[in-house]
């Protein structure tokens, strides 16, 4: 084969997924499982947002709304924004890439903390930006001094994960606020709130950056945790209309598609889903504290529906991982500068159950 790879592509270390759940449940032959590795929502979703999904499934033969028209109406509403500070996409994954893509180009670098959302690190380099991350601070936390001290002036956008995916951890309001307002305007600072509506009510003191009144700001958010629709693709970015036209511009025509659009739609009408999607969440984060205490595991208090487990070593990491999937407990050990820890996610109560029963 003699068409060439670009070595910003031949280099990438390409995402395995690994096998199916269906491929594993028949090789271990789970007869009980938990399934606490992707950050899901495991009580399903609304049947608002399966309704409106049935509905909309009458007109696929038409191409989807190119600009999302209602669903952008309706989070205008709900956020006192305006369509043109909206972008919908292919789950906020998309947005992320567009930001990089729509914003990026020659010698810009895009900053940010090891051990965040791997995804991020990837895009940076499909793109071909130099993305340069920082050591976290001792508490698994993004070190914002430590960021700020490496802006140069090829930083173009900085990346904040709030709360932080795999470890949990969260930048407080006047932290957050501080931090924006001491770095120059010109650097876009994208502040991924995928576990927005968890962490507000796990904590008074999570800042909601789209109260912030900062141009240079962009906010992300997704349907796939707490409206429970991952597996339709769907989350946005609210941001000023510069940012967000020069984003559309870049993305592509048809997304998100129809589905996805009318289950968001769908998902928004149902405020009581929601609720019992948070309430599961406080409640089975305490109880994962009360036993991971019992039974002497370390972990890292988390404002997400999740929460990072820490081990003594990459071997018991190993070690636990595999005595847990053979009991149908699938959790997420974690890789780089976090190979000593695990990230389990919240679940329905029978599944977190199951996974402290196989934990002892
Ligand atoms: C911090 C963070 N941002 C973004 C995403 C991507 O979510 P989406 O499903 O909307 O692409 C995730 C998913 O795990 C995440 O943890």
């Amino acid at each position: 084969m003699n068409v060439r790879i670009p070595d910003h592509i031949s280099t990438l270390k390409s995402y395995h997924p690994g096998k199916s759940i269906a491929q594993l449940k028949e090789e271990f032959g789970w007869k009980r499982m938990a399934i606490l590795w992707n950050n899901e929502n495991t009580l399903g979703y609304s049947p608002r947002s399966q309704a409106s999904v049935m509905e909309a499934y009458e007109k696929i033969n038409y191409y989807p709304d190119p600009f999302s028209t209602d669903l952008k109406r309706r989070l205008a509403l709900k956020f006192g924004k305006t369509p043109e500070e909206i972008i919908m996409g292919n789950g906020s994954e998309s947005i992320l890439m567009l930001a990089i893509r729509g914003l990026c180009s020659g010698e810009d670098e895009f900053l940010t903390s090891r051990g965040s959302f791997l995804i991020i690190y990837n895009w940076a380099k499909i793109n071909n930006v130099r993305c340069v991350s920082m050591p976290m601070t001792d508490g698994y936390a993004f070190d914002l001094d430590a960021i700020k001290s490496r802006i140069n002036r090829n930083t173009k956008i900085i990346y904040l994960a709030n709360v932080n995916n795999p470890t949990g951890t969260m930048i407080s309001k006047s932290d957050l606020k501080a931090f924006i307002q001491s770095i120059p305007d010109h650097i876009l600072v994208i502040v991924d709130e995928a576990y927005f509506e968890f962490s507000v009510a796990l904590s008074d003191d999570y800042p909601n950056s789209l109260t912030f009144d900062f141009p240079n700001v962009l906010t992300l958010r997704t349907f796939s945790k707490a409206y429970g629709i991952a597996g339709v693709r769907l989350g946005y970015g609210i941001g000023h209309p510069k940012v967000i036209d020069a984003m559309t511009k870049s993305k592509l025509t048809f997304e998100p598609s129809t589905l996805a659009q009318a289950a968001g739609i769908g998902a928004l009408q149902d405020e009581e889903f929601l609720e019992r999607t948070i309430e599961n969440n406080t409640k089975g984060l305490n109880y994962f504290y009360t036993e991971f205490e019992k039974l002497g595991v370390k972990y890292i208090p988390s404002y997400g529906n999740f929460v990072m487990t820490v081990w003594p070593s990459k071997e018991q990491v190993t070690e636990v991982f595999n005595k847990l999937m053979k009991r149908g407990v699938l959790v997420r050990p974690l890789a780089g500068n976090l190979e000593h820890c695990i990230r389990i996610s919240v679940g329905r109560p029978d599944e977190n159950e199951w996974l402290v029963e196989n934990l002892g």
